[in-house]
């Protein structure tokens, strides 16, 4: 099975989950977009579902597989699916390659269950890669400037025309080289005492359930400890 099919096995594993009147966090990546496909189709056969996007490519996405969407309020999400970038045995994840890693943490963290839909390339333990964080443009060379004293060589991210890129939310995305985090939770609260940065992609304690599909069509379930997803 290739990468492709692996990430179509993963994203459709995940909509096993879905249930009539659920609120589903929609997902963003190229994992994701299958786990939508397969809501869409659920939702053409008359399950009754509706979805909050975690960007404006998977709102578009939802909209073309006919999902209602709405706006994300108190009452949170019944499930969330996501994709990710890495995750390590304790399904703690580096996310935000897509650069919508502040709206997919807001979605997460708003969830009754996360679920993250991977192909088994992502798992890495221990946790390390390329890490996002999201700045907002005003003072971002002094941003960039405490960044740096993490390590990883923060810089900014450009889009195809060369240009710093700029997130669904207006901010700009740096990405930092770390190949071996030995303290995930501890950079990331280093991370957010930073003022200028909206967030990163770090996303710990926060998974219920990693659904890794293996190169042999087999996906596998990973829980976390105590978790009873
Ligand atoms: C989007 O910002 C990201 O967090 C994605 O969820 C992540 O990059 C995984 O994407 P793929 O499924 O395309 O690898």
């Amino acid at each position: 099975m290739d990468v492709d099919a692996a990430k179509r096995a993963a994203g459709e594993a995940a909509a096993e989950l879905v249930e009539d009147g659920m609120t589903l966090g929609l997902g963003t990546g190229s994992t994701a977009r299958w786990f939508i496909a397969a809501v869409g189709r659920k939702v053409r056969e008359g399950v009754r579902l509706r979805g909050v996007a975690t960007s404006r490519a998977s709102e578009e996405l939802a909209h073309e597989r006919g999902i209602p969407l709405v706006e994300l309020d108190a009452a949170g999400v019944d499930l969330a699916v996501d994709g990710a970038d890495a995750v390590d045995r304790r399904l703690r994840l580096i996310k935000g390659l897509g650069a919508a890693l502040v709206r997919e943490k807001i979605v997460a963290a708003a969830a009754r269950r996360f679920v993250v839909v991977i192909d088994e390339g992502k798992l890495r333990d221990p946790l390390g890669g390329l890490l996002p964080v999201e700045l907002v443009p005003f003072g971002h060379l002094a941003t960039l400037g405490l960044l740096d004293e993490l390590g990883g060589g923060f810089q900014l991210r450009l889009d195809a025309a060369g240009r710093p890129l700029q997130s669904d939310n207006g901010n700009l995305i740096a990405d930092g080289e770390l190949p071996l985090i030995d303290d995930p939770e501890g950079l990331g609260a280093r991370i957010d005492a930073i003022p200028g940065v909206v967030g990163h992609g770090l996303f710990c304690g926060m998974t219920d359930l990693v659904l890794v599909a293996r190169r042999d069509g087999a996906v596998e379930r990973l829980t976390a400890p105590g978790s009873l997803a």
